[in-house]
């Protein structure tokens, strides 16, 4: 398959995930990461799936990534913006960095990677875009309003984007994912996660694998009646 896709965060975690299996499907994969090289390096060793580094939430630095993606891989058909961090903190306690740096990645990205590559998507009349919100940005959590903020950020992006782009054969969607087994959720303190995980009615943590199967649906050339859409896998933890 000549299609090409674009993974934010795409050396860890669930970004991992969807890459290896954008990959296995047929895909011309590239990814992006920011800072953790020994991770991404132990990646590409694993995978063989090229890895770019810059900050996405660097609207030049995107728009300069996107460029050398294009001219080592080719044109980004397939952008699923992934990236996203945590600064968690109740609100009274939340500072304006811990606010700033959790929009900035996980709501700015989705604008500067997208309005980086949806020009040469018009232009080739192709184009898919999945957007990684949250089950947070659904229903809120205590200790993310910045984090909610961002999630839920997405998906009114995500629906303004699809009716610009509806009559150019591009697609934009959103997945909420829940709770899965990423670094990130480790990070969640041990207490808060048992509870949490508790209170998720399939009774386990999601995997990447649960996630990027709804990625490589949406990623396909027939999926160009779906868009606009939120895709929820979070095991029946919140139904929308
Ligand atoms: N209801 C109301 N208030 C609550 C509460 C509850 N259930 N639980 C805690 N609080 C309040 C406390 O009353 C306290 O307020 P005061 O200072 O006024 O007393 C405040 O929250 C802080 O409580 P603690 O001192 O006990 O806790 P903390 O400040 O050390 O940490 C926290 C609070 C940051 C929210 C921490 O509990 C936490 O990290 N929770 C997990 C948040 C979470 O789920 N993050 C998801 C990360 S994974 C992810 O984001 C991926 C994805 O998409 C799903």
């Amino acid at each position: 398959m000549d299609r090409v896709a674009l993974v934010t965060g795409g050396t860890r975690g669930l970004g991992a995930a969807i890459a290896v299996a954008l990959r296995d499907a047929g895909y011309r994969v590239a990814t992006v990461h920011r800072s953790n090289v020994d991770a991404a390096q132990a990646f590409r060793e694993k995978t063989s799936i090229p890895v770019f580094c810059w900050d996405v939430a660097d609207f030049s630095a995107c728009r300069e990534g996107i460029r050398q993606v294009e001219s080592e891989i080719g044109p980004v058909d397939i952008l699923v913006n992934n990236a996203g961090i945590t600064r968690d903190a109740v609100l009274h306690r939340m500072t304006p960095e811990q606010w700033s740096a959790v929009i900035l990645t996980n709501l700015g990205s989705v604008f500067n990677m997208s309005r980086n590559a949806i020009e040469g998507m018009r232009e080739r009349g192709f184009g898919r875009i999945v957007n990684i919100s949250s089950v947070n940005g659904e229903r809120g959590q205590i200790g993310q309003a910045n984090y909610a903020a961002a999630k839920a950020g997405i998906l009114g992006f995500t629906k303004s984007l699809a009716l610009e782009s509806a009559r150019k054969n591009i697609t934009v969607n959103a997945i909420a994912p829940g709770y899965c087994d990423t670094d990130m959720v480790a990070a969640v303190p041990k207490e808060v996660l048992d509870k949490i995980v508790a209170g998720i009615p399939v009774g386990r943590l999601g995997n990447g694998g649960d996630i990027a199967r709804l990625v490589l649906f949406l990623a396909d050339d027939a999926a160009s009646f779906i868009t606009g859409a939120t895709f929820d896998a979070n095991g029946g933890q919140f139904m929308a």
